[in-house]
């Protein structure tokens, strides 16, 4: 593992390449750290793929070309010491298609579907296209740290909940759920005869893989094999979101084919270039991961330190995976707190969208001297708040 981080450490200028992050405060002194992609280059690997396919010139229709699946089968064995089929693998131009997609398959329109809040904001909203019935059970917090509500989440269930979406590692609370909390909800959903959909597009981007590892719900004992999705993607970790490819790994063949089926004519082709940029992620990049995530564990320390010291009102629970930092600022008695940090030169995200007002979530998939000029602003915007 490398602590090399010039490759983090310099920024950047991602002005006028039409960046959404970006973009949406141009030519004001506002500094984005809301959406969740990363202000880092993608390694070198990727962008040469990309470059060795955009010369071949041809940009037909397509699907993934030999090599793709094997990358992600040598990946998944290598870092998470999982095997899969290839034959299970089904391909999709982004994760919230995913979801949305799957949330289809919750049994018929007015079925339900179950989720744990906060949430990142489209589990809160793929169940309407679908036709379903959306159950928020919200995540307990003890000291600090979330953990399921399996009290609450049996007294929300009722005879028509079909499915539940869990987010693992979690976005915003930035938990790696252990195997144990990971079979008990695998057991509750057997138990209740539910589908169990889990996104973990953040899996490789783990803080503390020593001590919270992160465990594939595809690793699990027990028949929950047969009755789960699980959708993965290079795209956070190497930060290529943009080029939109995502997979879904499904063990069950009816499973499958009824996912696949609910695939209508929104849904878009997939760009030849991305299954590129995804194949040489997850074959040719381990150590520029290795060393994004010592980066990123920096950063959170960086974060924590800060607020211990000059916003101890401000908490943020301890996070174990993600760029994303859960910041709990109802002490502040701020009636819009993303608009007061944003009048203070800091585009954070709204807790309001991940179902928690008084809650704002913080991007630090930056240089360290981007986050400090973040905290700064943070801070002059708590001073002005308590004033
Ligand atoms: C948990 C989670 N799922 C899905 C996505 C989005 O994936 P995509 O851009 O492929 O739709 C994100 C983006 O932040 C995310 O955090």
């Amino acid at each position: 593992m490398s602590d090399d981080f010039s490759a983090f450490d310099t920024p950047v200028d991602r002005n006028g390449t039409g960046s959404l992050k970006w973009s949406r405060y141009a030519g004001r002194d506002i500094l984005p750290m809301w959406v969740a992609d990363m202000d880092f280059r993608s390694p070198e690997p990727i962008v040469a793929a990309l470059h060795r396919r955009v010369d071949h010139g041809i940009f037909g229709y397509s699907t993934a070309h030999e090599g793709v699946a094997a990358a992600v089968c040598d990946h998944l064995r290598r870092v998470h010491a999982l095997e899969i089929d290839p034959a299970w693998i089904v391909w999709l131009p982004g994760m919230v298609v995913g979801l949305a997609q799957c949330a289809c398959l919750a049994g018929e329109p007015g079925d339900e579907i179950m989720t744990f809040t906060p949430v990142y904001p489209p589990f809160l909203k793929v169940h309407r296209d679908a036709g379903r019935q959306l159950i928020t059970v919200p995540l307990a917090e003890e000291n600090g740290r979330h953990t399921f509500d399996f009290a609450a989440m049996e007294r929300a269930l009722t005879p028509r909940t079909r499915l539940v979406m869990l987010c693992s590692p979690h976005n915003p609370v930035g938990r790696v759920w252990t195997r144990a909390e990971l079979q008990q909800l695998a057991d509750f959903c057997v138990r209740h005869n539910l589908l169990l959909i889990s996104d973990e597009i953040h899996c490789d981007l783990l803080l503390e893989p020593e001590t919270a590892p992160h465990t594939a719900l595809l690793k699990l004992d027990g028949p929950i094999r047969d009755r789960t999705i699980t959708l993965m993607a290079a795209s956070k970790t190497y930060n290529v979101p943009g080029l939109g490819l995502c997979f879904a790994i499904i063990p069950d063949d009816t499973l499958r084919r009824r996912f696949i089926l609910t695939k209508n004519t929104f849904v878009a082709e997939i760009s030849p270039i991305s299954f590129h940029a995804t194949q040489a992620a997850l074959s040719e990049c381990e150590s520029w991961r290795q060393t994004l995530c010592c980066y990123l564990r920096r950063n959170r320390d960086t974060i924590a330190a800060f607020l211990a010291k000059k916003a101890p009102m401000v908490k943020m629970p301890h996070i174990e995976a993600t760029y994303l930092a859960w910041l709990d600022v109802r002490s502040l008695n701020l009636p819009q707190p993303a608009a007061h940090f944003e009048s203070h030169g800091l585009a954070l995200s709204n807790g309001v969208d991940f179902d928690a007002p008084g809650f704002v979530r913080l991007n630090f998939g930056c240089s360290l001297t981007t986050l400090n000029e973040g905290l700064a602003r943070f801070g002059n915007a708590v001073a002005a708040a308590v004033q």
